[in-house]
């Protein structure tokens, strides 16, 4: 991971939150939220809240009893968040590092993080903090993206970069989204940070949007791609975006479009 891989901030969290969101992360915020409901909990940390998708279904699906502390390491994405969601007295919104807790041992039923393990510097490390905090007995619901070959729209936009840019291709969807996807690997860690019954699963879905235009603005304005392309020229981010549609355009068609994306879900219990 490079160091702007996690830099969720300037026009970054409206574009997310307005093109992104609805494109790929509310089916599995609904799913994801489902999961952590079935545990019943009564307190319920997140972790990597970002613009608050996941915050919004769990309040839909838990008894209005249940409190939740919605967290992430970037303050815009949670004003984001808080934005769509003040005056909800169930949720405390908290700027914090998943890799380092401001939370004491064994505070939370279910500790939740849709699509934020991959960008952990250190997976072991963020798991460990998510069991520390966690009761005995405890679950952890957690999701990340399958490879990028399985989730079209992000590789069509990763492959027009690697054209434009082509001494110096902007990997970001590639190396962080895309790029923890061995389920091996994942059990293995969640299993040294103190996590058993580790059930993982594959789900696919259709990523939706009314025009070619939507997926591009979405990748290449809505995400630290971004900060990838304008590092590499500011004054190019517009072409960026214009080639991305044209590509997926070329695949999908001019009209509305629909392409494949496949996420892999993982609940874990904190072991003792
Ligand atoms: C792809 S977004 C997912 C956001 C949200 N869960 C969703 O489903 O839309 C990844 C999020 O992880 C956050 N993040 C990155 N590193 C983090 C860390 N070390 N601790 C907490 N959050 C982190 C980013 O700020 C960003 O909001």
């Amino acid at each position: 991971m490079v160091a702007t891989d996690k830099v969720f901030a300037g026009s970054v969290p409206e574009i997310y939150e307005q093109f992104l969101v609805p494109l790929i992360f509310e089916p599995y915020a609904r799913d994801l939220a489902g999961r952590v409901a079935e545990a019943g909990p009564k307190h319920v940390l997140e972790t990597a809240a970002g613009t608050g998708v996941l915050t919004r279904a769990m309040t839909s699906q838990l008894p209005a009893t249940a409190r939740i502390v919605a967290t992430d390491l970037n303050p815009p994405m949670l004003a984001q968040a808080k934005a769509k969601q003040a005056g909800d007295s169930r949720i405390e919104w908290q700027q914090a590092d998943a890799l380092a807790l401001p939370f004491q041992d064994q505070s939370f039923d279910v500790v939740a993080c849709q699509f934020g393990a991959m960008f952990f510097p250190d997976k072991i490390q963020g798991y460990r903090e998510a069991c520390r905090v966690l009761r005995p007995g405890g679950r952890f619901c957690l999701n990340v993206w399958d490879k990028i070959s399985e989730n079209e729209f992000a590789d069509v936009v990763t492959e027009v970069l690697a054209d434009m840019f082509p001494h110096d291709p902007p990997r970001f969807m590639a190396r962080t989204p895309h790029g923890y996807f061995d389920t091996d690997l994942i059990r293995e860690q969640l299993g040294a940070a103190g996590f058993a019954n580790i059930a993982v699963n594959a789900l696919d879905h259709r990523s939706k949007a009314p025009s070619p235009r939507h997926p591009a603005v979405a990748y290449c304005q809505g995400t630290p791609l971004r900060n990838e392309i304008e590092a590499r020229d500011p004054a190019r981010l517009e072409e960026a975006t214009n080639k991305a549609t044209d590509a997926i355009a070329r695949r999908f068609g001019s009209g509305a479009v629909d392409g494949h994306i496949r996420a892999i879900v993982i609940t874990a219990t904190r072991a003792s």
